[in-house]
């Protein structure tokens, strides 16, 4: 008899304000159908911090709905642990906060930043110590708030992004039948520049005459992130799939990362997946970079498109550079 993980409860944390294409258009030289056609996406969800919506607000929201799902109380919690390249403060961290609110005076806590792949190694860590049997409760939570590290003159970029929170609750089972089968996490340093915010930490500190504004923000090599995110996201699938001698025509929902409808075509295309079992918000959202796995899962769930027994596989991609696949019997 052997411990895995099991999920017992999703949640999500939204911003109020929807952006739509259109509003884009009033400040900067794009359209509603270059970025539909180039992106998919349509609208995305922009936190207001007057109103108290930041990444911690949102994060603490995710993670009470999927406390609440589980039937289990912050006390409960063994450990935390929050993706995030947006935290409110570096010190505490995000997952220190909450584990303050939520009264898990008993859990590790931590942030980690692996960009938009910080929710799968989450899920990746806590599945080690569960297997190891050394925590039986954990709370995982993807959170960006990428609105603020966007540059809103920069059109490649600004018109990608959204804010979000998910959160996913964790229990050591031995029940083999329903559990995180197998997680894959992975990095390419040699390519960080792809993606990467050049100012505003130790290299470039804002104090430093040379400091710029606008370097304090998402810098990106879009065709070329394009092209490594659809051949990692593919190659991680594959890498898993094949491990665990499973096909694609096993698997009940893909969940790739929701950064761009034809990065998610391209992937289902090289694979040769069944469309039909897609897992698509970004048109919704935008790319909410760490939060879109989570959410996801919690839509897919709440909305009953996928249920106890349905096998799942999830792939993601981000900056540094970072990849993760994971396979889950719920
Ligand atoms: N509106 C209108 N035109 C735009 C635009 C916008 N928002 N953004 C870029 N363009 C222009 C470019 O300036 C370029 O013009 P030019 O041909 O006159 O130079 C043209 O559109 C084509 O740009 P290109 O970058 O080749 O477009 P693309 O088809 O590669 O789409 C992205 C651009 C960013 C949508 C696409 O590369 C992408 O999605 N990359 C991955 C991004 C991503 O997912 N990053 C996060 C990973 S976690």
């Amino acid at each position: 008899m052997s411990f895995g993980t099991k999920i017992i409860g999703t949640g999500s944390g939204l911003p109020s304000r929807v952006m739509h294409n259109a509003e884009l258009e009033t400040f900067l030289d794009t359209s509603d159908e270059w970025i539909r056609t180039r992106t998919g996406i349509e609208t995305r969800r922009i936190a207001n911090p007057e109103k108290g919506e930041t990444s911690f607000t949102m994060a603490r929201q995710a993670a009470e709905q999927a406390l609440e799902m589980a039937g289990r109380k912050g006390s409960d919690l063994d450990a935390i642990i929050v993706g995030t390249i947006t935290p409110d403060t570096v010190m505490p961290n995000t997952a220190n906060q909450l584990q303050a609110v939520l009264g898990a005076s008993r859990a590790f806590s931590f942030d980690l930043q692996a960009a938009c792949s910080g929710f799968a190694y989450g899920m990746s860590i806590i599945d080690q110590y569960m297997r190891l049997g050394t925590i039986r409760t954990a709370l995982v939570i993807g959170v960006e708030t990428l609105s603020t590290l966007v540059d809103w003159r920069d059109r490649s970029t600004a018109v990608l992004f959204g804010d979000a929170a998910g959160a996913v609750v964790f229990e050591r089972t031995e029940d083999p039948d329903h559990r995180v089968i197998d997680t894959r996490i992975f990095s390419d340093g040699r390519l960080g520049e792809l993606l990467c915010i050049p100012h505003g930490f130790g290299k470039v500190p804002p104090y430093r005459p040379e400091y710029q504004l606008h370097m304090h923000k998402i810098k990106m090599r879009g065709n070329e992130v394009f092209k490594v995110a659809v051949r990692n996201m593919v190659d991680a699938s594959k890498k898993i799939m094949q491990a665990h001698k499973i096909s694609k025509d096993d698997i009940d929902l893909f969940i790739f990362h929701q950064a761009n409808l034809r990065i998610i075509d391209s992937c289902a295309e090289s694979l040769n997946i069944d469309k039909r079992k897609l897992w698509l918000n970004v048109q919704k959202y935008g790319n909410t970079s760490a939060a879109t796995l989570p959410v996801s899962l919690d839509e897919a769930w709440r909305s009953g498109t996928v249920k106890q027994g349905d096998l799942i596989l999830m792939a993601t991609f981000g900056g540094g550079l970072t990849w993760a696949s994971a396979l889950i019997r719920l």
